[in-house]
């Protein structure tokens, strides 16, 4: 299996790497509020920047990483906190992953979302993913991670999508039953 690690977006050394990945129209059909296919290496570096200073600004435990085989970055992660439509703070948390095109289809994008799964577990019991309905492999990731399925909601981003859930206390409660 091919060795994943994960490290921090470096906008001037990083911004042609992610630029590979973003501007495809595939890869960012279903990710955000609004399409948005980067069209230069320059907007892409701006837009690591904003990330990166965000990231400088919150300081905490979540974050949007660039996942690299080999050193290269070929896809992000990511654990954040989810906005409400408004943007505010809803107290649940995401993970996320996006993946280069031509990485898909090898089990990448499964072993992305099983690190941040872990990693999210480490700061809070309930970890939550969306997706639109449309995007069946990503949805397909959180089914192979072992989340469960929530329905459609509109609580987050203000868009109507569906929402998977990985729960220790549901997990512990079932333990718990299993071994009564
Ligand atoms: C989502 C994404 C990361 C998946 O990456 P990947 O490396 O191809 O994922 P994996 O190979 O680990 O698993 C994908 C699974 O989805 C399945 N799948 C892929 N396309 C599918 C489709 N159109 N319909 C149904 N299942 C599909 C695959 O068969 C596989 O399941 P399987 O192992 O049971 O056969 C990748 O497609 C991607 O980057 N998409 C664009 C960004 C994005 O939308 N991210 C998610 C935002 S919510």
């Amino acid at each position: 299996m091919s060795r994943l690690t994960f490290r921090n977006w470096d906008p001037q050394h990083d911004a042609e790497a992610a630029f590979k990945i973003y501007s495809d129209i595939e890869v960012v059909r279903y990710l955000g509020c609004r399409v948005t296919v980067m069209e230069s290496v320059e907007m892409q570096r701006e837009r690591l920047q904003k990330i990166a200073d965000s990231a400088a600004s919150t300081g905490g435990v979540t974050g949007f990483w660039a996942a690299c085989l080999d050193g290269e970055p070929v896809g992000s992660a990511l654990f954040k906190e989810l906005p409400d439509g408004e943007g505010n703070p809803t107290g649940d948390f995401e993970i996320g992953w996006h993946l280069r095109r031509d990485k898909w289809g090898q089990g990448l994008g499964t072993q992305i979302a099983a690190a941040m799964l872990e990693l999210a577990h480490r700061h809070v019991p309930r970890v939550l993913a969306i997706a639109y309905p449309q995007n069946l492999a990503s949805l397909r990731v959180m089914e192979k991670i072992g989340m469960q399925p929530l329905g459609l909601t509109s609580q987050y981003y203000g868009v109507e999508c569906i929402a998977y859930e990985s729960s220790l206390l549901a997990r512990n409660g079932d333990n718990a039953a299993t071994h009564r």
